[in-house]
Order: C-alpha cells, then sequence, then structure tokens
C-alpha cells in the first residue's frame, strides 16, 4: 500500500562542501520527492550528539557527533509517496564502496563517514527527526 509520507533528510558536510547540494536536490525532486522545507545550518557538537542519541554506545560515535558538527549542513523535509523508503533507496547503502550505481552515495559518498546524506530510517524517527529541526 502506498501514502504520502515526510522524511527528513540531511546533507551532510562533505557534500555543501562540494557544492552539490543542488545536484543532491535534483535527485530527489526527479524522483518525485516534493522539498517542503529546507535550511542551512551549523549544529554544535551537542546537538549533533542528541540528534545521533540512538548511536550512542557505537564506537563511531564521538566521531560521527563531531563530524556533522563541522561544518554546514542542509536539512530538508521531503514529501512523497513511500517518502521514508524512497529516500533511503535514493541514498543506497550506508557505505558508499556498497552502494548501488545512481544513488547518492555512490555517486558523492567518499567514505562511510563522509557519506554525503543522512535520511530517517522508519516513519516514527521521521516524525522525531523532523521536528528535531523543525519544531524546536
Ligand atoms: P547516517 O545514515 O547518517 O547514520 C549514522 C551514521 O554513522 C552513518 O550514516 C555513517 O555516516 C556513520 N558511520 C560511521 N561509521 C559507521 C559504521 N561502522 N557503521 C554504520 N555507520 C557508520
Amino acid at each position: 500500500m502506498s501514502s504520502t509520507e515526510q522524511t527528513l533528510s540531511i546533507i551532510k558536510p562533505d557534500a555543501v562542501e562540494r557544492n552539490l547540494v543542488e545536484k543532491i536536490k535534483e535527485i530527489f525532486k526527479k524522483n518525485n520527492l516534493v522539498i517542503k522545507d529546507s535550511k542551512k545550518i551549523q549544529i554544535s557538537k551537542e546537538e549533533a550528539a542528541d540528534f545521533y542519541k540512538v548511536h550512542q554506545s557505537k564506537p563511531f560515535y564521538d566521531q560521527l557527533c563531531t563530524y556533522l558538527s563541522s561544518g554546514p549542513i542542509v536539512v530538508m523535509i521531503l514529501q512523497g509517496e513511500n517518502a521514508v523508503i524512497l529516500n533511503r533507496e535514493l541514498m543506497g547503502a550506508t557505505n558508499p564502496k556498497e552502494a548501488k550505481e545512481n544513488t547518492i552515495r555512490k555517486l558523492y559518498g567518499i567514505s562511510i563517514d563522509k557519506n554525503s546524506v543522512h535520511g530517517s530510517d522508519s516513519n516514527s524517527n521521521a516524525k522525531k527527526e523532523i521536528d528535531f529541526f523543525f519544531k524546536h
């Protein structure tokens, strides 16, 4: 069954720095995702730690939070049919080396850390992540 959903997308510092924002937005738009809201911000390490708290027990947590707060990011609300899964398909696997051809991470990702984009992994996390950036 299909339904209109919203999901959160982040264009990470590596992609903002390389001027890939418009190219990545085009991929979403071409694939029927509407960008309902978008803003360029820079967050503190504490905010990154709060955003990624589901990963706090992981060995890469500290590095992940340092990285997300290292430069400007673009946060967006994407809307469309099955937006959560569609966005994840468009992003490709977390590790760019394992991502399929023509996915954002295959095209632009540099490493598992600098993998250019983040996307919510479920509807419930999408709601939390949208609230985190847009309802504060
Ligand atoms: P993201 O989808 O933003 O969610 C958590 C991030 O942790 C992930 O993308 C990766 O960029 C980063 N990360 C770093 N190391 C790992 C790892 N070993 N496994 C999974 N994610 C990792």
